[in-house]
């Protein structure tokens, strides 16, 4: 594993800033995130030693190098999903890779549905905890104590400092921005009405089939991470409509001015 991590980063390594601190997840229907970075190179995922390959609809797999906010990045067009077949140190390969290339920061997007009944289609919510409900550790099995520690603490997987700013942007550009906790789960259906008010019960604001494997690794590996949900469908009991991958797409797609917006001038920041 470590071998091939390490073919990856060296074979990347050429081909980017040696600066590069920053590394951005785009979710779906965020893809077009990528029309606020000042695109210097686009890598297929096809392209890369060991990497996995995108297939779903939406996700076209490409690593952006370039700039946003007036510095390096390095950013995913396309994720890794459990529900696609992918093993756990797949879905979190690239994360490993970030960290082999010296990424400090991760910046994650996702698409979710809402439990919390003030939350709106459209809304932005900054992710303040999650509760895994996957059904297999991206840690799981023998760890590699060059990559982090056995038991890693959570009590702050989403960076407190990074949080602090995104609020206070939001605030000062009028940018209505919710807060709450994302329960990742591994689809690929969309929730029946009593799972929505279970994952209520237990916890959560939003839920969605991504983002928690990658934000544990990241975490493991010691990069401060900051991550958004697009909430594009509710799951607010008496507000529960058919949803479909388009409503989706399409949700999302409206709410993203504003979300590259608040990500680059948290960037401007760093
Ligand atoms: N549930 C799970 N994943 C999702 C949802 C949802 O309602 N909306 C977007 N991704």
């Amino acid at each position: 594993m470590l071998k091939n991590l390490r073919e990856t980063a060296d074979w990347l390594k050429a081909k980017i800033p040696a600066n590069t601190e920053i590394g951005v997840i785009l979710g779906t229907g965020l893809g077009d995130l990528v029309k606020s970075i000042k695109v210097e190179k686009e890598i297929p995922y096809a392209e890369i030693p060991h990497f996995p390959v995108s297939t779903v609809q939406g996700h076209s797999g490409n690593l952006i190098v370039g700039q946003l906010g007036g510095k390096p990045i390095l950013a995913m067009q396309g994720r890794f999903h459990f529900y696609e077949g992918y093993s756990m140190k797949e879905v979190t390969y690239p994360i490993r890779v970030m960290q082999l290339l010296g990424i400090r920061y991760l910046f994650v997007s996702n698409a979710a549905g809402g439990m919390n009944g003030s939350f709106e289609i459209g809304d932005i919510m900054l992710i303040d905890d999650h509760i895994n409900l996957f059904p297999e550790h991206p840690l799981r099995g023998k760890n590699d104590e060059e990559l982090g520690v056995r038991f890693p603490d959570m009590s702050e997987a989403y960076d407190r400092e990074l949080r602090r700013r995104t609020t206070e942007i939001a605030r000062r550009n009028n940018i209505k921005l919710q807060h709450g906790v994302y329960i990742g789960t591994q689809g690929p259906t969309f929730e029946t009405p009593a799972e929505y008010n279970y994952f209520k019960i237990i916890g959560g604001d939003a839920v969605g089939m991504s983002t928690v494997p990658e934000v544990i690794v990241a975490h493991h590996g010691g990069l401060r991470t900051l991550a958004f949900s697009i909430i594009t469908d509710l799951g607010v009991l008496g507000r529960i409509v058919e949803v479909t991958h388009e409503d989706v797409q399409k949700a999302a797609a409206e709410a993203q001015p504003k979300l590259a917006f608040l990500i680059e001038e948290v960037i401007k920041t760093l």
